[in-house]
């Protein structure tokens, strides 16, 4: 069918059609957005999960019920090349300079000049102007070079801002596993303190399996965040990612395709959408079939073998790779480091920087020490489908 109609959206943060199965989860951000704006205080969201699962796609949803309702909002991406500090301060200039105007509130002012302190200190040459007079107006000093006490400030004042303005502030922090040790702990006090003397703002992670047990060793009271697992879609839910997009283009889908489709998706979010584009590209008609959907499952295999996959491995050394070769005989349930020394015929501690390059490239985590895991659902059968010479 007509590829410019196709409604699937595979890729890393692309928005579907249809974002089925979240109801929970976002039901909880309202109720912790009105709660906020009631003058409650609400624990920091912490969404993990998989690779493609659908984390960042509900963070963004999250943000944008927050945006919708007039709140300041920030979204960043940890370990892209930035510092906490640095890719904080620059997504906040557009929401301020939104904020700005000659009518600006005292709370407002002096958050204004706090920002302005706060791009100085990672920025001494770029000069952000708001277009008012805000020199005259207390604030500032959120520049000491301490990040926890820098990142506090500026929470604070811009918490006090949005409060003035009858709305509240949700920073929302991505790939929160990647957060320097500092950037953890300040990140996590301030929301710490926040929730205690109820500071307008709200705060969200997403991140991989790993980020519960990160956050709980950058500070004890982590514990206490509102944790939400993000799996794989089930029932209901995974058929309409499938059946929904394409019945707002008068498309309908066999039940029997919808079922093998799911089953050779195991409801994974990415790999619905995968399944889902190249099927619809494989139907002729407006009605999809099973045919079509066995088309469709065996040329998304081979796009997810070829890219989602693939980008990965490639990302391996050839000691590397042996090591996941090792993993991938225990399937995706993760491996004891144990085990797989035992198997490659070597101390488990000799692993022990191979597998940290490993963790760090965002291949595996550590559900719990001393096991490692795939932090891509499927790609132990990947692995298993390599020719050993690769
Ligand atoms: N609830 C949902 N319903 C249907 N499709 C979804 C849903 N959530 C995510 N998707 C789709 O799944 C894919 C992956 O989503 P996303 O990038 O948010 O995953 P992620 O968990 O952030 O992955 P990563 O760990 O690689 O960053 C995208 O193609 C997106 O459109
Ligand atoms: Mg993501």
């Amino acid at each position: 069918m007509d590829p410019v109609r196709n409604p699937y959206s595979p890729g890393a943060g692309r928005q579907p059609a249809a974002l089925v199965g979240r109801d929970a989860p976002r039901s909880s951000w309202r109720v912790a957005l009105e709660r906020i704006e009631r003058g409650r205080s609400s624990q920091p969201f912490v969404l993990y999960g998989l690779r493609g699962v659908g984390k960042t796609v509900l963070l963004s949803n999250f943000r944008r019920a927050a945006a919708e309702r007039g709140w300041i909002t920030a979204q960043v991406e940890a370990g892209a090349g930035k510092s906490l500090r640095e890719s904080l301060g620059e997504t906040l200039h557009a929401p301020l300079a939104d904020l700005a105007r000659p009518s600006a509130g005292r709370r407002l002012l002096i958050a204004l000049r706090t920002a302005l302190s706060f791009k100085a200190s990672y920025d001494a040459n770029g000069i952000w102007n708001f277009g008012l007079e805000a020199a005259s107006a207390p604030g500032g000093g959120a520049d000491t070079g301490v990040l926890e006490t820098d990142l506090r400030k500026l929470v604070h004042d811009l918490a006090a801002a949005a409060e003035e303005e009858g709305v509240g502030l949700a920073i929302l922090i991505d790939e929160a596993q990647d957060l320097a040790e500092e950037e953890l702990v300040a990140i996590c006090a301030i929301a710490h303190a926040a929730a205690q003397d109820e500071w307008r703002v709200l705060f969200a992670f997403a991140g991989l399996p790993s980020l519960p047990r990160v956050l709980a060793e950058a500070k004890s009271y982590a514990e206490r965040f509102l944790y939400e697992r993000i799996e794989e879609l089930h029932g209901d839910a995974a058929s309409e990612a499938l059946t929904d997009p394409a019945a707002s283009e008068n498309v309908r889908w066999e039940p029997s395709a919808v079922k093998l489709i799911v089953e050779e998706s195991a409801g994974y979010p990415y790999f619905l959408q995968q399944f889902g584009q190249d099927t619809w590209n494989a139907a002729l008609e407006a009605a999809i079939t099973y045919d079509d959907a066995r088309v469709g499952a065996a040329a998304g295999r081979a796009t997810l073998d070829n890219g989602f996959f693939r980008a990965r491995w490639d990302r391996a050394t050839p000691s590397e790779k042996n090591y996941l070769r090792a993993m991938a005989d225990d399937g995706d349930a993760g491996s004891s480091s144990g085990t797989i020394a035992a198997r490659l015929g070597r101390k488990p501690a000799s692993f022990g920087p191979l597998r940290a390059n490993l963790i760090a490239k965002g291949l595996v985590y550590a559900p719990e020490h001393g096991i490692v895991a795939f932090t891509v659902p499927g790609m132990a059968g990947f692995i298993a489908r390599q020719p050993s010479t690769d």
